[in-house]
């Protein structure tokens, strides 16, 4: 049985995993105001993903016979009406998953739950992987600054994303 304390912990990280894929699903639709067809495509597989790493610790805390607790879900806040402000908003938000999911671990450690610990290492390294694509995709935007036609070669490289069901932990 999983102790109270990490259980407690896993239910706020499913809600906050759920929150991300709100959030991007709310930048799926600023994209599809914009016609930008290769972003719709890229916000559309990090909703799935983010759907996926929920659904990984909601299997996981069902396994280890915990009580699954589904919260109220905020809503999302796209805060700038710029492709590169989204992007900025997009890896602050990673970063803030990242202390999230240490903060996690920090209780599985403090509960001596080693199976867990385990088990968060897959997302510890998924977060590494999250916050290096943003952090490229920001780069070429902050290159193609206000040239369109860069811009729309970038859309059309994005719409060849795919989602790929991950293997949790
Ligand atoms: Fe589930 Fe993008 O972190």
């Amino acid at each position: 049985m999983i102790n109270a304390k990490l259980e407690e912990a896993f239910n706020d990280q499913i809600n906050k995993e759920m929150y991300s894929a709100y959030l991007y699903l709310a930048m799926k639709v600023y994209f599809q105001e914009c016609n930008l067809e290769g972003f719709v495509n890229w916000f559309g597989v990090q909703y799935q993903e983010e759907m996926a790493h929920a659904m990984g610790m909601f299997d996981y805390l069902s396994e280890r016979g915990g009580h699954i607790d589904l919260r109220t879900i905020d809503e999302p806040e796209v805060k700038s009406s710029e492709i590169l402000g989204i992007f900025d908003q997009v890896l602050e938000h990673e970063e803030y998953v990242t202390s999230r999911i240490n903060a996690l671990c920090d209780v599985a450690d403090e509960v001596k739950d080693r199976a867990a610990l385990n088990f968060l290492n897959w997302y510890i390294k998924e977060q590494v992987e999250e916050e290096a694509n943003v952090g490229g995709l920001l780069a070429k935007l902050r290159l193609i600054g206000e040239d369109k036609k860069a811009l729309l070669m970038l859309d059309n490289e994005l719409k060849a994303r795919t989602f790929v069901q991950p293997v949790i932990g």
